[in-house]
Formats: structure tokens, sequence, C-alpha cells
């Protein structure tokens, strides 16, 4: 019984932004659970070793192109989607950008790159998907945000309005659609290395800042974000909408020491509370 609640076989998935980082880790995890894949990038061959990769554990995966800022390329993409399998139950909105600035610095083109990318393009794939999840009365859609969604951060202006709009979006969608039998969560990832932030991880003392601030310390691995999208993915999550699951070891909770020393042993001697 519980292993079925989180079963995806015979359920169609479309990741976009798979052709790297974490649209792979979450293809895996849906892929593991039995999903076939629709899998997007800008440029389509660049997910060829990927999908292969997918063929290898037993699942189809079939690749589309896919510029999320782009509005007919969007619409193209849902053809082609419905096309490869008749069917595309779940939908996950991983596609996305970032521009790191002082806020002083961001430009008019900086804003727009973001924005347009992270949420106008998620907002308008979840529309033309949602149109043939509509026909089936079904559908999961699974907006990917961050941390930025829901705390602020010096140096991502354009990325924390962005992903504090996915979180808005997704209450919105799921209010919209749930009379359609579709659930709209917001999945939103901690600190995970990847290209889009290599930059940051080359830096030995900003990592030890990180971890420093992260209690379970350490930053997000691979796997860590199985669990929580196969479960929006799955009929594990059927009573399930609107919500934001944060998946980041806990760097959400504040990570303010309430505390003057960092590892004292008697730092319960100088609690304030
Ligand atoms: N890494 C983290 O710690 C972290 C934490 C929270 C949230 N996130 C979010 O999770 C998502 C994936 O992050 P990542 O770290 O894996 O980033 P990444 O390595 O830079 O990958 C970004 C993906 O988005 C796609 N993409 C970018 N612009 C696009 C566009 N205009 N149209 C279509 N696809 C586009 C890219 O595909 P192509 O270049 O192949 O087209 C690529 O597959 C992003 O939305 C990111 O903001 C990341």
């Amino acid at each position: 019984m519980s292993i079925k609640l989180f079963d995806l076989t015979g359920q169609v998935a479309l990741v976009t932004g798979a052709s790297r980082g974490l649209g792979q880790y979450l293809s895996r995890a849906l892929a593991g659970a039995g999903a076939d894949l629709i899998l997007t990038s800008r440029r389509k061959e660049d997910l060829l070793p990927f999908i292969c990769e997918i063929e290898a554990m037993g699942q189809r995966a079939v690749p589309v192109a896919l510029d999320v800022r782009d509005q007919s390329s969007i619409e193209q993409m849902a053809e082609a989607a419905l096309a490869a399998y008749g069917k595309v139950h779940i939908l996950v909105n991983n596609a996305g950008c970032n521009v790191r600035k002082p806020a002083f610095e961001v430009t008019w083109d900086d804003w727009n790159l973001v924005l347009d990318t992270n949420l106008r393009g998620s907002f308008f794939v979840a529309q033309q998907i949602a149109r043939r999840m509509q026909a089936e009365q079904y559908g999961r859609i699974i907006n990917i945000g961050s941390v930025t969604s829901v705390f602020g951060y010096a140096g991502l202006a354009p990325y924390g309005a962005s992903r504090g709009g996915i979180r808005q979006l997704t209450m919105s969608l799921a209010d919209d659609w749930g009379r359609y039998g579709i659930t709209v969560n917001c999945l939103a990832p901690g600190w995970f290395e990847t290209a889009q932030n290599r930059v940051m991880y080359e830096n030995k003392e900003w990592v030890e800042y990180l971890v420093d601030r992260i209690p379970l310390k350490r930053p997000g691995e691979p796997h860590d974000l199985d669990g929580a999208v196969v479960f929006l993915a799955s009929e594990a999550s059927r009573y399930v909408t609107g919500q934001t699951l944060l998946v980041d070891g806990g760097i959400s909770t504040g990570a303010m020491r309430a505390t003057i020393n960092k590892h004292s042993a008697n730092d319960s001697d100088i609690r304030e509370g």
C-alpha cells in the first residue's frame, strides 16, 4: 500500500530544463519511481546523453526543444509533449536562471531575463500543460522555487522576486485548477551545487559560511530532492495543493544563533530565553 502510493508506473512526467543540474536530479527520481519522461532544453541535442541514461534505467524519455522566454516555443513544446505519449500527468517547472549582483548594479535587462525565465516562463508552461491535464481531470504541477521564495538574500533581488512570485503563483494556480483534479505545489530546494552557482562553491570561505548556517551542516546533494519530488508527483500527495515544500537542510529556519559562542559546551549558560 505505502509503496503503491509513490509508484509512478504508467505516468508521464515533463521536466523543463533537464540538460543539467537539478532538472536531471528530479528526472532521475521520477524515472526511478516508474515515470516515462519528456525532457526539455533550448538545444535538444544537449539532452541526448541524458536520454540514454534514462533509457538505461528502463524508462522512456523524449527530448523536446523549449525556450521558456519564447511564447511560440512554449506552444510548440506543449504540442510535441502531447504527441509524444498522448498525455502528460506531471509537470516539473524547473527551467530557470539567476543573475547575482548587488541591487544597485541590476540592469533592466538582468531583471527581464530572470523574471521572464523563472516566473513568466513557468506560468505559461503551466498554462499550456494544464489545458491538457484539464481534459483528463488529473495533473500534478510542481513549480521549482527556492529558499528565496521565503527569505531575502542580498545579491539576489530579481531572483528572489521571481521565486517569491513562484510561491504566490503556486497558491493561485492551486485554487484555480483544483476543480480539475490538478494539484499545484512548489518544491523549494536549498543550496545545491550546480552550474548555476558553481562559482560560489569555488570559494572555500563562502562554503564554510554557508554550511555553518545550515542546521544539517552540508549543502544539498543530488538525491536529497528525490523523496519530495516523488511525493508531490504521486498519489501520496493527492490532498496537498498550493504548498511550498522546502528541502534545504533547514536553512529556512532562519539559521541565526541565539547564543554567543558558536560551539560552546556551555551554550545553555548564555541562552537568552
Ligand atoms: N542549484 C540550486 O541550489 C537551486 C536552488 C533552488 C532553486 N534552483 C532552481 O532550480 C532550477 C535548476 O537549477 P540548476 O541549479 O540546475 O540550474 P542550471 O544548472 O543552470 O540549469 C538550468 C536549466 O534551465 C534551463 N534553462 C535556462 N534558461 C532557459 C530558457 N530560457 N528556456 C528553457 N530552459 C532554460 C537550462 O537549459 P538549457 O540551457 O539546456 O536550455 C538548464 O537545463 C532553476 O530554476 C534554479 O533557479 C536551484
